[in-house]
């Protein structure tokens, strides 16, 4: 089922509920209505240039349970935009049992990525070659700042309070472990968090497969909240 508005009212209900158990607290705009939205202004230019915010995505997939995310971007810069200068970038990811992103990997974005609440994080890497396919190659990761030699493809299982440097040109794809996550409506959820170098999602995602960051959205009920790729639109209805 292609990507709907009433799943994306729901996942984002579904997060704030989820992060509130994990006692995670997010900034007031995460509850901002679209006519809240409407009304902001010039104030909110931050946000809206570097995409903070609600993230909800299906890649493309139709198939949002298995392949999407829910997320929400906290901070990030613009490369080369002196005024949205800042280095790094910060996401809280929700984690649900059986759900993940596409494999990808980014030419320019360093990530950290944390286990932050839950259960555990299954990470399945491999070096990108040339092609921008999985590469043979064993390679080296820092989990926990302590230097791991992995085979391509190997799992590895990162425990609440774990991390990993994910470096550029690495293929990558994580999911909650399934039994492991805190339960929410009889499904587990982990709650992963990326501290990374600027986040470009419009040009650094090369998926290994067709898909879509930010795909078109069916209007079946009103929206609740306003996506990070959304703020351009809402600008034009306050406009017109
Ligand atoms: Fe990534």
């Amino acid at each position: 089922m292609k990507l709907t508005r009433s799943v994306i009212n729901h996942s984002i209900d579904r997060a704030l509920r989820v992060l509130d158990n994990f006692g995670i607290k997010l900034p007031p705009y995460a509850y901002w209505t679209p006519d809240q939205w409407q009304q902001a202004g010039e104030e909110c230019d931050e946000i809206r240039a570097c995409m903070l915010g609600w993230d909800v995505t299906d890649f493309g997939s139709n198939d949002f349970e298995h392949i999407g995310r829910t997320l929400f971007t906290l901070r990030n810069g613009v490369n080369g935009h002196e005024a949205y200068g800042k280095a790094y970038a910060e996401k809280i990811i929700l984690d649900p049992e059986g759900q993940r992103a596409p494999a990808h990997f980014h030419q320019s974005k360093q990530e950290d990525l944390i286990n932050r609440f839950g259960g555990n994080l299954l990470v399945e890497m491999y070096k990108a070659d040339d092609d921008g396919q999985r590469s043979n190659e064993k390679f080296n990761v820092q989990i926990d700042g302590q230097t791991q030699t992995v085979k391509p493809g190997e799992l590895i299982r990162l425990a609440p309070g774990q991390s990993l440097c994910i470096c550029p040109r690495t293929i990558h794809q994580f999911w909650g472990e399934h039994g492991t996550g805190y339960q929410v409506d009889g499904i587990g959820y982990t709650v992963s968090g990326e501290v990374s170098s600027v986040c470009d999602d419009h040009n650094d995602n090369f998926f290994l497969d067709d898909m879509c960051r930010f795909p078109q959205i069916v209007e079946d009920e009103e929206p609740r909240y306003v996506l990070c790729h959304e703020y351009p639109k809402v600008a034009a209805l306050s406009a017109s």
